[in-house]
């Protein structure tokens, strides 16, 4: 179990573009069907941004939505996280432009970079700023627009991807126990299994990198997946050992949306019938550090998840990187006067 003032998560929003793509477009795109894609992956549309849109219209969208929800104003935020392998520009950080579109006038903000599993990260820093007493309320915020970077030449890479985002709010509860245990890692070994190689400063933009579309994303997709269908389980498992809870008093599992068959993978590992697990890959595709956001507040909204139900996060991806997370869903948060202090 962690330690100090008990952290949950009191607002939520998602957000994503209007524009769906279906397996039936991409046949007219690639050498694919839509019979490989639903098989192999699971999925049947997307959501993509027209053109003109990045991700901050995604992550200001889901952070609207997550304010409302959680029935506070922005002035109220004291630390925005953004979580996106796709940031609008190399700097400044999409946190910033976040920040001033919602109208944070108080909060500090930054952006994290960890794959896909992002979100998961940037949970887990926004429950220590507030643990510490340091901060009362946090936004953290995972928006992702891969198809920007999407090779649209490349079958075994451009059916996977869609654009969304997600936003929670996170605040200390005066009851309930909130976040119980997060679980993080890496493996900087596999880094050459999942890149976007040009842009950065190893590999500058120059009319080479551009002809070798090395500005899109790059996977070993069998290699990642191998990799993803045990650290899903295991990262999981590792979370709920962390937080004192057994796998069978879990109520909801909600994993990274990356591909049914791994998320039946660690399913089975875990034990859990999958009803007991949310999945929604099949309408949105592979959204990054967006799809688990996207995915609880989707069955939040939907009325699945009660007061006191058990939650666990889980997402895997580039760097490799993992990162799982335990949460006991709902508590009261304190009121604006108390004291942070245990
Ligand atoms: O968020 C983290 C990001 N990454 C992931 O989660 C990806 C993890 N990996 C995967 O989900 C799977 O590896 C993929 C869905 C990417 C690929 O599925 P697979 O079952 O591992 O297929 P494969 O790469 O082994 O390819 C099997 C065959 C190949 O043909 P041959 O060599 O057997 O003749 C591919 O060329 O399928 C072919 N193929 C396709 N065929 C039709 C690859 N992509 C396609 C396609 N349509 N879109």
């Amino acid at each position: 179990m962690l330690n100090g003032i008990p952290v949950g998560i009191v607002g939520l929003g998602s957000y994503v573009p209007d524009k769906i793509l279906t397996n039936a477009d991409l046949e007219k795109i690639v050498d694919t069907t839509d019979e490989w894609i639903k098989t192999r992956t699971g999925i049947s549309e997307r959501h993509i941004v027209e053109e003109g849109m990045s991700s901050s219209d995604l992550a200001i969208g889901a952070s609207k939505r997550a304010l409302e929800d959680a029935g506070i104003t922005a002035d109220k935020i004291d630390l925005i996280i953004c979580s996106t392998a796709t940031p609008d520009m190399m700097f400044p950080a999409t946190s910033c432009i976040v920040q001033d579109a919602i109208g944070a006038h108080n909060a500090g903000a930054f952006d994290m970079e960890v794959g896909c599993s992002g979100f998961i990260y940037a949970l887990t820093v926004g429950t220590q700023f507030i643990k510490s007493g340091m901060y009362r309320t946090v936004l953290v915020v995972g928006a992702e627009c891969l198809t920007r970077v999407t090779d649209w030449a490349d079958r075994s890479t451009c059916v996977l991807f869609g654009d969304g985002a997600g936003a929670a709010i996170l605040q200390p509860l005066k009851k309930g126990r909130g976040f119980m245990g997060f679980e993080l890692g890496s493996r900087g070994s596999g880094a050459n299994l999942l890149t976007l190689p040009a842009g950065g400063s190893k590999k500058p933009a120059s009319h080479e990198t551009v002809n070798n579309r090395e500005h899109y994303i790059r996977m070993d997709g069998n290699e990642v997946y191998k990799f993803a269908v045990v650290i899903m389980g295991e990262a999981s498992l590792k979370a709920l050992e962390k937080a004192g809870v057994n796998p069978e008093d879990v109520s909801y599992f909600i994993p990274h949306q990356a591909n049914i068959r791994i998320i039946n993978a660690a399913a089975r590992r875990l034990k859990l019938d999958m009803d007991r697990v949310i999945v929604n890959v099949d309408r949105f595709g592979n959204t990054s550090c967006a799809s688990v956001p996207l995915a609880l507040d989707e069955a939040y909204r939907a009325g699945r998840i009660k007061e006191g139900d058990i939650l666990v996060f889980v997402a895997f991806g580039a760097g490799l990187s993992w990162g799982a997370a335990v949460l006991e869903w709902g508590g009261e948060p304190l009121e604006e006067g108390e004291s942070i202090c245990q």
